[in-house]
């Protein structure tokens, strides 16, 4: 088998990139005071040496109280904080590589106690209360206008820092999500009800994202089926729902879809004709959508991701290949974003293209410990 098709060139508008390879975002939590450092710099910097073609970093949140949800995540906003994440622009353009940053908000998922500021609660398309106490606050128009102002903001800092990109967290279950979601979204306003309503914030963001940007600048969408709430939910459950969904995301100005799924090679409607009944998520999205497509899940390993979020002994060996190369090659998507084989392995994409398949590394949890 030739992988030569995963270190083709990718050309969409301004954005070029040396390989189909893409780095997946992964939160690290070694950014402490929400600072990229040196050590984050170098993280980065050395995938781009190895020939990843885009980077898109762990996510990085945006300007609003609430925005995060986890310890020593890095923000994409404040003269620190951007000031290092300049540095690592400039260490992947050294490299030859690419990058975007991927803006953050976690919404309601947020806990009392959470960095920076532990008394605000989580905000959410919904009000949750707890013992009397409010956990989680139901966004109002107010509330609404200002994520969408701080998303804006990041996306124009990032172009003004030289990244190449930015990439839209709507996925996992996190804020966006989260008023995608029927589940979690049963406002009776014109952000809930149907599809249309249910996407309404999302369309506003984007379309307030590209005005912050302007026409050329490359906006990737991250988006999922499942939630970490339920990993079963579906957004779209027939091929039509997907257009459905899509078409006003596209319409608002996104670029590329990264279409995340746990395992790239699921078919996502199995029951769709023949012809295209084997298509996984980013196939459909761009069949449906014409636009270019980022396919990831359990690329190069044999075991999917969330099972290794919690405590686990088990290891996932390298896996090969030879099932993502022939659908890359029959152009079912794009791009290819690896997560946990390049975490554990900076040298992944390179051992790749030179056949060194013996020297790829196996991923454990023990990887999630440093940031090497
Ligand atoms: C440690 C870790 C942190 C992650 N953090 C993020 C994140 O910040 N944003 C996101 O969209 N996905 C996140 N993910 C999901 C990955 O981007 C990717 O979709 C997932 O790991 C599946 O790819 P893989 O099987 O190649 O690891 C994370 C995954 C891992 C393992």
């Amino acid at each position: 088998m030739s992988v030569q098709s995963l270190f083709q060139p990718f050309v969409s508008g301004p954005l070029t990139l040396a390989s189909r390879i893409v780095m997946a975002p992964m939160t690290r939590s070694f950014s402490p005071g929400g600072v990229p450092n040196d050590q984050v710099i170098e993280y980065y910097r050395r995938r781009a040496a190895a020939g990843v073609g885009l980077i898109i970093t762990e996510g990085t949140t945006v300007d609003h109280p609430a925005a995060n949800g986890y310890p020593n995540v890095p923000r994409f906003h404040g003269e620190d904080a951007l000031a290092g994440w300049r540095k690592v622009v400039e260490a992947v353009h050294a490299e030859g590589g690419k990058i975007a940053p991927q803006l953050w908000h976690v919404g309601n998922v947020r806990r009392l106690g959470t960095e920076p500021d532990g008394s605000v609660p989580g905000y959410g398309p919904m009000e949750k209360r707890k013992d009397d106490q409010v956990v989680v606050h139901g966004m109002t128009q107010a509330d609404i206008d200002a994520v969408i102002v701080a998303f804006a903001e990041a996306a124009a800092a990032a172009k003004a820092i030289g990244m190449d990109a930015v990439e839209i967290h709507g996925a996992h279950g996190y804020l966006i999500d989260q008023f995608f979601w029927e589940a979690s979204n049963q406002r009776e306003d014109a952000y809930g009800g149907s599809v249309q309503g249910r996407s309404r914030f999302a369309v506003e963001l984007i379309q307030a994202v590209r005005a912050a940007v302007g026409p050329d600048y490359p906006i990737i969408f991250r988006f999922s089926q499942w939630k970490q709430q339920d990993y079963s939910a579906r957004l779209a459950p027939t091929p039509e729902a997907l257009e459905e969904f899509l078409q006003p995301l596209a319409q608002a100005g996104v670029d590329i879809f990264h279409c995340s799924t746990r395992r790239f090679w699921e078919a996502e409607f199995p029951d769709a004709p023949a012809d295209v009944a084997g298509l996984n998520l980013a196939g459909w999205t761009r069949r449906l959508t014409g636009k270019p497509v980022i396919t990831v899940g359990s690329v190069g390993l044999d075991g999917e991701f969330l099972k290794f979020m919690a405590k686990t002994d088990e290891v996932a060996q390298p896996a090969r290949l030879d099932g993502l190369v022939a659908r890359l090659e029959q152009q079912e998507f794009d791009l290819v974003a690896v997560g946990r084989a390049l975490l554990v392995d900076p040298d992944w994409a390179v051992k790749v293209r030179e056949g060194r398949d013996d020297d790829i590394l196996a991923f454990s949890r023990d990887a999630l410990g440093n940031l090497s």
